[in-house]
């Protein structure tokens, strides 16, 4: 849902640099890109990943940079945006996340999450911006709400795009 978002937004990434947090396959990245980043790094933790957005990269013809790393932990790379899908699966993977996101936020770097409400959706944090109907597997499939795209926002309103004009 958060590729679909990227192709229906362009606006939201062309011209940008994109970080793809826990990439998979690559296809938010890969949208990224088709949308006009100027740089995309995909980052995750599995190699046979880091092939498959390599393969799905060129059959799109788009460069996407396949990143092996943690991308939970450590600083965040220099880029504009962080785009993250499906990745609030697991407890403690959603707590590290969130923790990295909100050193992106500190740092300026606007951070946009997709996710079919898993169970560790940080919720306090996220503004809808979207919803899309995407089929899922599993016990999920069955009645399950539209899949979101959020803005995370900060603990702090008033550090959150958008609310400059709220005073
Ligand atoms: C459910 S898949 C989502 C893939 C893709 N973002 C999408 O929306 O289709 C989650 C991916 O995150 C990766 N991942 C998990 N923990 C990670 C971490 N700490 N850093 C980077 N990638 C991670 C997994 O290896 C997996 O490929």
């Amino acid at each position: 849902m958060l590729a679909r978002y990227l192709l229906d937004r362009p606006d939201v990434v062309a011209g940008r640099p994109v970080l793809d947090l826990g990439a998979g396959s690559g296809v938010v990245g890969i949208a990224a890109a088709k949308a006009g980043a100027t740089e995309v790094i995909a980052a995750d933790v599995d190699p046979y990943a880091i092939a498959a957005i390599g393969l799905n990269a060129t059959l799109n013809e788009v460069t996407v940079l396949p990143v092996l790393v943690d991308q939970a932990m450590g600083e965040p790379p220099a880029t504009d945006i962080v785009c993250v899908g499906d990745l609030f699966y697991e407890a403690a993977l959603a707590e590290r996340v969130t923790a990295f996101l909100d050193l992106c936020l500190e740092q300026g770097i606007e951070v946009l999450i997709g996710d079919p409400w898993r169970a560790h959706l940080p919720h306090s944090r996220l503004r809808l911006l979207a919803e899309y109907v995407v089929p899922d597997f599993g016990a999920a499939a069955a009645g399950s709400p539209p899949s979101g795209v959020f803005a995370f926002e900060s603990k702090t309103p008033r550090q959150n795009r958008g609310d400059e004009d709220q005073s």
